[in-house]
């Protein structure tokens, strides 16, 4: 339909994943995790994003983001995926002070290292931006302003919104067999809820799918989108949406602070990977789809109540009815994505897009002059 979305070869070739991580990943700032999961001192914890494996700690400076690997043998700092533990290299018990630079370094003198060597020795530090309870970190060295990426007012939601997650988390972490970028379309595609979901998400809501009311003779969005063929403002990816639930009760309301008091499903889209959704302000889950190769993609979800009234209040089997229904939610986009992916190659026509589909075409042409066509 046209060239200037995207084609099937840049969800299965690695060429594309190398660009994504070097434009993409590599300049972007991306989720990696909440504030409360680094509350205390010395509390931790780690990951990879886009396959580079990160620590984010609360030092005595503040909370902190380290690629995960020690200067001297490139052993990981930190070994678990969450912890509380100062910054000591289990290789040969190298440590580092608040800001990744070395403090002791044991049986010093086997190295020889000068005073001006040892002086330039701290763990690679990347830049970090708390946005409420949202952490993101940034892999360049001179990163964009958040504002470039974000807008103010959409910042400002998600701060507040953000103020409301409880610090009672559930997380699950799971492999998928399709490119990361399919399931952010996918998010954005209200309109596969009835046939994907017709039993788990459909039921939930009072209209899924709001017909677009236009003109018979109007001319079509994405047709005007794709024959100017710029290139959107990045922060036009990012954005909210409201849709209606059929209203209900739940027993834990009464328990927490929603963060809202009407029937809607809210969405936060954060480009590049990720959809914070809340089910009436009650719970929230936060979604990332991370590559792990082309064709494969690591599944983060995390969910969590609104702020409990009482933090004796234990959710733990809250959270994992609440899990275990948005997983099998997840599994129905699952079988979809798998079976699209194994299909792709290069007999495979380019995508098409309807005007309801607007987002996903910016996305494409965003992608296209920032990820694929940059010229340094
Ligand atoms: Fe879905």
């Amino acid at each position: 339909m046209s060239r200037h979305v995207l084609d099937a070869e840049h969800y299965t070739s690695p060429d594309t994943l190398v660009k994504e991580k070097r434009y993409l990943f590599g300049r972007l700032w991306i989720f990696v995790g909440f504030t409360s999961m680094v509350r205390e001192r010395n509390q931790f914890f780690t990951r990879k994003v886009a396959g580079i494996p990160i620590l984010v700690q609360r030092t005595e400076a503040g909370v902190r983001a380290f690629i995960n690997q020690c200067p001297h043998r490139l052993s990981v700092i930190q070994t678990e995926a969450s912890g509380k533990r100062p910054m000591v290299c289990p290789y040969h018990a190298w440590s580092f002070g608040v800001e990744g630079e070395l403090r002791g370094l044991p049986n010093h003198g086997l190295y020889q290292f000068t005073a001006a060597e040892r002086e330039k020795i701290c763990l690679r530090k990347l830049h970090i931006e708390e946005v409420g309870q949202l952490l993101f970190i940034n892999f360049a060295e001179q990163p964009l302003p958040l504002p470039e990426q974000f807008s103010p007012e959409y910042l400002e939601q998600l701060r507040e919104a953000s103020l409301y997650l409880d610090s009672q988390i559930i997380y699950s972490c799971h492999r998928v067999r399709y490119n990361w970028k399919l399931n952010m379309e996918n998010v954005k595609d209200y309109n596969h809820v009835p046939f994907v979901h017709p039993k788990t998400f459909l039921p939930v809501m009072e209209s899924p799918v709001k017909a677009l009311i236009a003109e018979p003779e109007a001319p079509s969005v994405v047709k005007g989108l794709l024959s100017r063929a710029e290139a959107p403002a990045l922060s036009s990816l990012s954005y909210p949406t409201r849709a209606p639930i059929k209203p209900y009760k739940s027993w834990f309301s009464e328990l927490c602070e929603p963060y809202r008091d009407e029937h809607i499903y809210y969405n936060w889209f954060i480009y590049p990977n990720v959809n914070f959704c809340s089910v009436r302000g009650e719970h929230f889950l936060l979604q990332q789809y991370d590559p792990v190769s082309p064709g494969e993609t690591d599944y983060h979800l995390w969910m969590m109540s609104a702020r409990r009234k009482d933090v004796r209040t234990d959710f733990t089997a809250l959270l994992s009815t609440l899990i275990r229904g948005e997983r099998a939610v997840i599994a129905e986009d699952t079988r979809v994505l798998e079976r699209l992916q194994d299909g792709l190659g290069a007999h495979s026509a380019s995508f098409m897009h309807g005007d309801y589909e607007e987002h996903l075409v910016q996305q494409h042409l965003w992608y296209r002059a920032h990820v694929l066509e940059v010229t340094e």
